[in-house]
């Protein structure tokens, strides 16, 4: 078990880049699998989720190298082969989810195994819908989680209402409905990340979007013939988003953020934070498919905010931070409709108000988000702080321990590597100190 102590420090800011987005390069490693020809990939995340689905597409016939900056992906041109043993998924539920609809219409049985927090994950939200389309899903698990079995039969496609903002779900939709008969449509109950409809239509598939509804015409059991190309993973603004958080919430600090993924269906922290009173600005250089561009930020004294409704699956994995970043603000933060955060690597919104207390933030929970005072004294815990197996619950912990009065031990830092394995060295760039 690796531990970390995170030190105060009296600043904080300055200038880099971070690594590749974490939901893109997975994606891409799905789609060129299933290319024809060689894909080349910059930017692709070197971190344990991207690696984990990587090396399943590996196992289901693609190749892939990287060559220097540049992965290579050698697609299977659709002709997937069985895998001979199961899937080790880690701790990706992008990766699961999405390729549990890639192969629910393929002529083969596949079996995913994941961690202890993915095993732990809701996997009949999936299920559900493929069902519907014609497959076969078995989950093995005790509550309608991992190990899950897919065995491919001949799909059909469907209309389905998401249950849930979801775009995990959506994607899977989409993807099994690639080889389906006849027409999919999935409706979202609010918009969430489109990276996916993005990547479609960069590869040439032919997508209908109108409002909430997004629909593709089904290829049939062979899928459609995509060919390799040339594709830019941005930077992940999940990822950025600590750095951006924390230099907002430090007076006098100051940092710029280059090479990172400014979709706006990722982006509403952004939005939230100027809110809040922070001062950030942003730049966009190259806008095909994903937009990519510089943000900007100088540290203010902020104030709290609410956060709900449609801004939520747009900030959906910074709400740890955000909670953060509530009890350096001056008042209530109150996040709601954000029940699905305690479906995420842990329980997000206990795992978040017991850390945030564990500081002497003034913490209420509620079924579906919780209030945060501030701005809080912040102590150093007692105790070491526990991961839960959640990378973003540890580098949102680190961030708030760089302005306790005492070092602050963090335990299980090692999942930071699902996401960010330059986490630590970046936070050392940036000003702070860990040992
Ligand atoms: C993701 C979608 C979100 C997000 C997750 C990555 C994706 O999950 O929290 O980190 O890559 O599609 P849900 O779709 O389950 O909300």
């Amino acid at each position: 078990m690796h531990t970390k102590t995170v030190y105060p420090v009296s600043t904080f800011g300055g200038e880099l880049r971070v690594p590749g987005d974490k939901s893109v390069s997975q994606r891409i490693a799905m789609l060129a699998a299933l290319a024809k020809g060689t894909s080349e990939v910059s930017g692709f995340l070197r971190g344990e989720d991207a690696m984990s689905t990587m090396s399943a597409m590996c196992s289901l016939g693609a190749s892939a190298k990287f060559e220097g900056d540049i992965l290579k992906i050698t697609g299977t041109g659709g002709k997937f082969k069985e895998p001979a043993n199961p899937l080790d998924m880690g701790n990706s539920g992008t990766g699961t989810r999405l390729l549990a609809g890639l192969l629910a219409g393929q002529k083969m049985t596949v079996t995913m195994t994941g961690d202890a927090s993915l095993s732990r994950r809701p996997m009949g939200r999936i299920k559900t819908p493929l069902e519907l389309m014609g497959a076969q899903i078995e989950l093995t698990g005790e509550k309608g989680t991992l190990p899950m079995t897919v065995r491919g039969t001949p799909l059909r496609g469907i209309r389905y209402e998401l249950p849930m903002a979801s775009a995990q779900v959506k994607s899977c939709v989409l993807l099994a409905g690639l080889f389906a008969e006849g027409k999919t449509t999935v409706i979202e109950p609010r918009p969430t990340r489109d990276h996916t409809e993005k990547l479609f239509q960069t590869l040439g598939i032919p997508l209908h979007i109108d409002g909430l509804e997004i629909s593709l015409n089904g290829f049939g059991p062979n899928g459609p013939q995509i060919t390799a190309r040339r594709l830019t993973v941005p930077g992940d603004f999940s990822s950025a988003a600590f750095w951006i958080a924390a230099v907002a919430a430090r007076p006098g600090a100051e940092l710029i953020v280059r090479g990172v993924g400014l979709n706006p269906r990722r982006t509403a922290l952004l939005d939230v934070l100027k809110r809040m009173g922070a001062l950030i600005k942003t730049e966009i250089v190259e806008d095909h498919g994903d937009p990519i561009g510089t943000v900007f930020v100088r540290g203010a004294k902020l104030r709290g905010t609410e956060i709900g409704g449609d801004e939520i699956p747009n900030l959906i994995d910074e709400l740890p931070m955000l909670a953060v970043t509530g009890a350096l603000a001056n008042g209530d933060t109150v996040i709601r409709d954000a029940a699905e955060l305690r479906v995420k690597e842990s329980d997000r919104i206990a795992v978040t108000a017991e850390h945030l207390r564990a500081f002497g933030v003034d913490v209420k929970e509620h079924a579906d988000g919780m209030t945060v005072r501030g701005p809080a004294k912040l102590h150093a815990p007692p105790e070491p702080l526990a991961s839960h197996g959640d990378h973003r619950i540890t580098m949102s912990m680190a961030m708030l321990a760089t302005f306790a009065d005492a070092p602050v031990k963090l335990e299980q830092v090692e999942c930071v590597a699902t996401s960010y394995p330059d986490f630590w060295n970046h936070l050392e760039q940036l000003g702070g100190k860990v040992e």
